[in-house]
């Protein structure tokens, strides 16, 4: 059986898609609800022109209270409705891990997804399809009719501290995935952002660091990231970002939004501001359609002011219109108007808990298992586990996208910073308990835990038992980018100890960003476990105990030491006092990130252009069994290849094609990727069709593959890359 990767909507698509996909809004959807909106704006009056433009941000945070709406719902975001016209309220919460804790502010819970980096790892779409209906689910059964996920932007630089939020250094991987995750959202007839646009690499100064990149760059990476997430998840609204790009605000520049994202690719839905993102009620008419947490910014620009401009001017009155239509053309693609959501609505956790589970399953991976130190055999005597938690939960990421369970984290260290989003900074462990899971895993077993905080327990336990398990973990959060790739609280040397203890230790990882790992000569066993979710104890478990075959593969390379990276010291990191809002200290402040450097050599890429080996790069992962895939033949744009499962256990496996050059010259990009599952000796041959953009140059006159020879080869990773094949493509040019 050959397994046909189909194409979905214009991009050449590597992802399987589920049937399910369906229900979510499909391009066509969108054009019929913009000729209702045109005929609504029409029979709006015009004080009605200006209510859809702007929203607030229903809570008690921030320096500038505001009157909160009865129907209002403690959140992120609440925008009026008309009601003589049937438009309901946008009822707006974060983001894409599951409906925001919010500090606790409405006393529920709601079910974590794993991170954004973990579900990136399973390569996966219908994980990520599946992660974003049952979120979405949970959000409209919590009254919520907009999640404002879709995070999307590259982990250009591997210490943001959003990296754990986002899914990948590739924008093709990025693409496929952020758009299963917002057809799975708005599966359940509510708005998906697609966030946050453009070129957000940073938290440091992330209100004003300037992102430097030509738009060729820009185009073949972080904006491709964004056009395959719009093409395959048809997200019925952008949210642009605080920073700057090439001199404009994001929310303020009529490039990116007028040009780019509704001209070039013709985008019918709406652009909201990030919240304190807009800078003056110009940005209306360079392409912001509404502004919003209107009382994070110096003024409520989008009602009186723009009111007046579009009475005055017919060109502000006809971009009113535009701005209205584009509001109701997502509420009436979503059917939000049709089929409202109200709170109170019965959420299964059990079975939602399943949905973060399978996620985290599959998005584990194996770094290293010498000696096939792992599984650890389920009749081991006893077992010393350590650190990292590992009695209360797993991590999680801190800012605007915390999640967490009904009756909040089980474990919560507060930064001790003070100001009014203190409540938002604390590193929460929450979810499925690892000591818990392993001691039902191991039932027989003499399972042991010491929190770490003292070597020499630790140390006293390793010896005494058959396998040393350490957790480590490293805290990440919005607002707050990372100093370097050290494990915190003297973890590494805890580890080291450990290991010189007993020869049989594991290291399971829950950071948020690659990190260092001095120790890991002399640690067998390693995986990556990320934020792990509501069930990540018991994933880590099942990986443990092998009852789960690791198939996860790295969606981020893990650099060997900071100076390999485009900018070794993160632009403005050690100037500027942590400020988590990235507010500039004074206005005239200036910080830029020139992403010129590399390009849209992101990651792996730049690795390959420089001829740098990372410490795991970009597609690592190992598994339980073994697989062989090869017989790679191009045929034009159309890959075909065999793999098969030569282990004796079943398992899955994420192929992997690259380019490795073109005319010639050295060009490695991802080119296709598939995760198949396959039982021991068996092989299934594989068809990907290839993105032409991969191959392709941006110029002003569009996309162009040049005529010549393109190789390509199957890849374990990004380093390890099998003997490639040639095919000859003809010169082509073409606008999107
Ligand atoms: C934040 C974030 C954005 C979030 C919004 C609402 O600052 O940048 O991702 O959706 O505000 O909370």
């Amino acid at each position: 059986m050959t397994i046909k990767f189909w194409m979905l909507a214009s991009a050449a698509c590597v992802a399987s898609a589920s049937p399910g996909w369906a229900q979510a809004p499909s391009a066509n959807d969108v054009t019929q609800a913009d000729a209702r909106a045109a005929v609504t704006v029409k029979a709006m009056q015009p004080g009605e022109k200006i209510v859809l433009t702007h929203g607030i941000m229903p809570l008690p945070f921030g320096d500038k209270p505001v009157a909160i709406p009865a129907d209002a719902i403690p959140g992120a975001g609440y925008v009026a409705g008309i009601a003589r016209l049937g438009v309901p309220a946008l009822k707006e919460t974060d983001a894409s891990l599951g409906v925001a804790y919010v500090g606790g502010i409405r006393k529920d819970g709601a079910t974590p997804l794993p991170s954004g980096l973990a579900q990136a790892a399973t390569w996966n779409p219908d994980i990520l399809y599946a992660g974003g209906a049952m979120i979405g689910a949970e959000a409209r059964a919590k009254g919520f009719n907009v999640l404002l996920a879709g995070g999307v932007n590259l982990t250009r630089d591997p210490r943001n501290g959003r990296t754990f939020e986002y899914l990948s250094e590739d924008p093709l991987l990025s693409g496929h995935l952020v758009g299963a995750a917002i057809r799975g959202i708005q599966s359940n007839h509510i708005i998906s952002t697609i966030k946050h646009y453009a070129l957000n690499g940073q938290e440091t100064g992330r209100k004003f660091v300037n992102s430097e990149i030509s738009e060729a760059a820009a185009r073949e990476s972080d904006l491709l990231a964004f056009q395959i997430g719009i093409e395959q998840g048809q997200p019925l609204s952008v949210m642009c970002s605080y920073n700057v790009v090439n001199g404009a605000h994001a929310c303020d520049s009529d490039h990116l939004l007028n040009t780019v994202l509704k001209g070039d690719w013709r985008w019918k839905g709406f652009v909201m501001s990030d919240w304190g993102a807009v800078p003056s009620l110009d940005t209306a008419i360079h392409g912001l359609d509404q502004q919003s947490g209107a009382q994070l910014d110096p003024k409520l620009f989008f009602a009186d002011d723009l009111a007046a401009k579009a009475k005055a001017d017919p060109q502000w009155a006809a971009r009113l219109d535009d701005m209205n239509r584009r509001v109701l053309t997502a509420i009436y693609a979503a059917g939000i108007d049709k089929n409202p959501a109200t709170s109170g609505g019965k959420i299964d956790f059990v079975k939602d808990g399943e949905v973060a589970l399978e996620a985290e399953k599959q998005g584990i991976v194996l770094l290293k298992n010498d000696g096939n130190v792992l599984p650890l055999a389920k009749n081991a005597k006893r077992i010393a586990v350590i650190g990292g938690f590992a009695a209360a939960g797993v991590l999680s990421g801190g800012g605007s996208s915390q999640t967490d369970p009904e009756g909040g984290p089980k474990a919560s260290v507060p930064l001790g910073i003070d100001g009014p989003w203190a409540a938002f900074f604390a590193q929460h462990y929450h979810g499925t308990a690892p000591l818990a899971a392993i001691r039902a895993m191991a039932s027989k077993a003499d399972v042991t835990f010491r929190d770490g905080a003292f070597i020499s327990e630790a140390v006293d336990q390793a010896k005494r038992a058959d396998v040393a398990i350490v957790f480590a973990t490293k805290w990440s959060t919005e607002g707050k980018d990372q100093a370097d790739f050290t494990l915190p609280n003297g973890q590494d040397a805890l580890i080291a100890a450990v290991a010189a203890a007993n020869p049989h230790t594991i290291v399971v990882l829950e950071t948020g960003n690659p990190v260092d790992m001095p120790w890991l000569d002399k640690v067998p066993g390693v995986i990556e476990a990320w934020y792990g979710g509501a069930r990540g104890g018991d994933a880590i478990a099942s990986v443990l105990f092998g009852e789960t075959n690791p198939s996860g593969r790295l969606p981020i390379t893990f650099p060997a030491r900071a100076s390999q990276l485009p900018r070794p010291v993160l632009d403005g990191y050690w100037d500027l006092e942590t400020n988590f809002m990235g507010d500039p200290p004074t206005p005239a402040t200036k910080l830029s990130a020139n992403y010129n450097i590399e390009g849209s050599d992101v990651g792996y890429r730049w690795f390959a252009r420089k001829g740098e080996k990372a410490l795991f790069p970009f597609g690592h992962g190992l598994s339980y069994t073994s697989f062989a895939a090869d017989g790679l033949k191009v045929d034009g744009l159309k890959a075909s290849f065999t793999v098969k499962n030569t282990g004796a256990r079943a398992g899955a496996y994420v192929a992997q094609l690259y380019l490795t050059a073109r005319g010639g010259e050295a060009r490695e990009r991802l080119a296709g990727f598939a995760r198949i599952m396959l039982q021991p000796g068996e092989s299934k041959p594989i068809t990907l069709t290839i993105d032409p953009r991969i191959l392709a140059d941006w110029t002003e006159k569009g996309w162009t593959i040049k005529g010549g020879p393109y190789s390509f080869a199957l890849g374990e990773d990004a380093e390890h890359l099998a003997a490639p094949v040639s095919t000859t493509l003809k010169s082509k040019t073409w606008k999107d």
